[in-house]
């Protein structure tokens, strides 16, 4: 049977940087996200006895060894031991939005191969069961599983089966909430987080720092999203994230994602601040900024974004709905 989804990216406004547990990507700390409905991943998967090994497009381009194939592959695995199956894949897929690069493309991707392939394997899942399928491909994945603003709940469980993701709320709930997404370099990352957050663990010295802050901004960040407090949730969001950072900085070796254009923002963000527009930044692992605002200020934040040299397109997101499947396939 042949499946399309349509999964949005997420980005973390408290973030996941680390694991307990490399083979089943369980996470160190709880981490909360919000949907973003502009950027996203579309795929479809067929399995058949048609295909004598399995085959991945992304972007266009075929995939059939390398990095990326190997972690799709594993991940067609898994669905085929979960669900039973012998057969091979084909799968198309396609970012509307650079891949790699910071903007979380392998949470939506995650997110739509899970519910693509669950799907075309003749599986309906609730969201709770594709989070922890998901999670499986990249952590970060489970979030894109639900929309609206999402916690990635840790877990304590060695098989992982308390680890997965639980809107908090629905995109409704907040509407004139937005998040610009600034690109500055649509090149691939160097370190996937995959490698850095590893490092990080193993010889990082702040880290016992950030784990012992995090859960005090996740509570923070829980309450500020539900009663729309935007100051709680800009200021943790961006102190949270500089946390990330300094630990990705003094990790060995270190891992500086950010670029001129990035620092350049992040200055123009106080910048608007002092001047009484309320602005905040988060940084994922790669240069790209993500603008926190309320609508009100969104195209006055935007039209001064594009004024800083070195941005290159700006996308003003709202909260974006759930993985969906669509009957258009990709093939
Ligand atoms: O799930 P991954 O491997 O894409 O890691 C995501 C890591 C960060 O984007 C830096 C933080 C997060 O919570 O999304």
């Amino acid at each position: 049977m042949k499946a399309t989804a349509i999964a949005n990216s997420n980005i973390a406004l408290t973030k996941y940087w680390g694991k307990r547990d490399s083979r089943l990507f369980l996470p160190m700390n709880s981490s909360i996200s919000m949907t973003l409905d502009k950027l996203f991943t579309k795929t479809t998967v067929e399995f058949s006895e048609k295909y004598s090994i399995d085959e991945f497009w992304l972007d266009g381009k075929r995939f059939d060894s390398g990095e990326e194939f190997i972690e799709v592959k594993r991940f067609l695995d898994l669905l085929r031991k979960k669900f039973d199956s012998k057969l091979n894949a084909r799968i198309f897929s396609k970012n509307n939005f650079p891949t790699a690069a910071g903007l979380a493309s392998s949470a939506s991707g995650f997110a739509a191969l899970a519910l693509a392939g669950a799907t075309a394997l003749g599986k309906n899942l609730s969201a709770k069961e594709l989070s922890i399928i998901a999670r499986q491909g990249s952590g970060s994945a489970c979030r894109s599983c639900d929309g609206g603003f999402v916690e990635w709940l840790k877990g304590k469980k060695a098989d992982g089966s308390d680890s997965y993701a639980k809107q908090i709320a629905l995109p409704e709930h907040w509407k004139d909430f937005r998040m610009i997404a600034t690109i500055v370099s649509t090149a691939a990352k160097k370190i996937k987080s995959r490698t850095g957050m590893a490092q990080t663990v193993s010889n990082c010295p702040l880290y016992n720092g950030w784990i012992e802050s995090i859960e005090l901004d996740n509570i923070g960040m829980r309450k500020g999203i539900l009663e729309k407090n935007f100051s709680t949730v800009g200021k943790i969001a961006e102190h949270n994230c500089l946390k990330m950072h300094a630990t990705m900085i003094s990790t060995k070796p270190p891992m500086v994602y950010w670029q001129p254009a990035t620092i350049s923002i992040i200055h123009e963000i106080f910048s608007m601040r002092k001047e009484g527009i309320e602005a905040y930044f988060t940084i994922d692992a790669g240069p790209q900024v993500k603008v926190l605002c309320l609508e009100k200020n969104c195209k006055k934040i935007e039209k001064r974004l594009n004024e800083i040299g070195g941005v290159k397109e700006t996308h003003a997101c709202k909260a974006g709905g759930k993985p969906k499947l669509e009957t258009k396939h990709l093939f």
